[in-house]
């Protein structure tokens, strides 16, 4: 879009677009986005204009725009100059309430009969091909997982794999780890034969694992199969058919909690944690962490009806995709997203994996011009 002409208001000034719209911009915001190289740093692109130490006051000496239309320049009066280009404005050109964004686009399935392609390619398609981290991006955009099939069974590989994507996230559990059900590292069910029931991880932390990595490189046993919920559809399911239930999920602060030695994590967060548009942006879900906590009788007997509900659809048989984890095949998905579970098993497996942070999940999708 191009800019067809500028005017100017005592506050503001007015762009007309090529499309026929306009939009006004203050004087103070322009001055405060201004991209000339001594206010916004070429390099860095961090401000270094400044418009907050004194009071601004709308001393506009001249405004021009370039001969090309791309680039507006404004000339103040006692305080030097900015200059703009038409690509910064056309982005702002609709004021907007800066909110998160949930991932677009998505496929969300209620059943796993739903995932039309089973979202799966190679290890040597994602490590020899940087065309392949954008492929395995988008297959945990689309369905909240990837397969990658024909791996190394070794932890080398696998973290390997994960330090091809990002850092490693650091947490009570260690950077990148291997684990079995006969050593109790840490007080948590993993580290058993124990069933555990669908959740998300980090329910007790402020910031929960966006994605994570889990690779069985042996397995000598019987069960022990995962499962994989869409948390989404699920909370697509209960704003249709349980409008009142999903408010109470996204209103009510559930605490979580891990209790270790010398640890005493906890935090708190509803169910659905949504943007001001209602966008659900995260789920959580841990019942087997929840933390004690009693609100007024009525308002308990909502919460446990609404969480009650979430509980019974997360175990539906139909909706869960279910998944045996074999050496070879390594498994990362969305932890915001997905709900995992896992069968009991008797006999031994080994498994090796961890955590990477959303943002940096966010990050590569940014670079790799994946639609956010
Ligand atoms: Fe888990």
């Amino acid at each position: 879009m191009r800019i067809e002409s500028i005017n100017t208001t005592h506050n503001s000034l007015k762009v007309q677009w090529s499309n026929g719209t306009t939009s006004d911009y203050l004087w103070h915001w322009l001055k405060d986005h201004s991209e000339s190289p001594d206010d916004l740093h070429p390099n860095s692109l961090q401000r270094q204009v400044d418009t907050l130490s004194s009071p601004f006051n709308n001393s506009v000496d001249n405004v021009s725009l370039d001969d090309t239309g791309e680039q507006i320049h404004i000339k103040w009066n006692d305080q030097g100059q900015s200059s703009l280009s038409s690509a910064l404005l056309e982005s702002m050109a609709l004021p907007t309430r800066p909110q998160p964004q949930p991932i677009e686009p998505i496929e969300i399935w209620h059943r796993s009969s739903d995932i039309q392609n089973l979202p799966e390619m190679t290890y040597d398609s994602l490590m020899s091909d940087n065309s392949g981290v954008k492929t395995w991006l988008s297959h945990i955009q689309r369905t909240g997982f990837v397969l990658l099939h024909d791996s190394p069974a070794t932890p080398e590989a696998t973290q390997a794999m994960m330090e091809k994507i990002a850092y490693i996230r650091n947490s009570i559990f260690g950077t990148f780890s291997v684990w079995d059900n006969k050593t109790a590292n840490h007080e948590d069910t993993a580290y058993t034969s124990l069933e555990i029931e669908p959740h998300t991880d980090g329910t007790y932390v402020h910031d929960a694992p966006g994605l994570q990595t889990l690779h069985c490189l042996q397995r000598e046993a019987i069960g022990g199969h995962n499962q994989f919920i869409d948390g989404l559809a699920i909370a697509n399911e209960m704003q249709q058919k349980q409008p009142q239930a999903f408010e109470t999920l996204c209103n009510v602060q559930v605490p979580g909690r891990y209790i270790g030695e010398d640890i005493h994590l906890q935090t708190h967060r509803p169910v659905f944690r949504t943007n001001s548009d209602g966008e659900v942006l995260q789920v959580s879900f841990n019942n087997h962490d929840r933390a004690p906590f009693r609100l007024p009788d009525n308002e308990m007997e909502r919460f446990y009806r609404a969480y009650g509900i979430f509980y019974r659809l997360a175990h539906q048989q139909q909706r869960q995709f279910q998944y045996c984890l074999n050496p070879g095949t390594i498994l990362t998905f969305d932890n915001w997203r997905l709900l995992h579970g896992r069968a009991s098993l008797t006999g031994y497996r080994q498994l090796c994996g961890g955590y990477h942070n959303r943002e940096d999940f966010e990050s590569l999708a940014r670079t790799n011009r994946l639609t956010l």
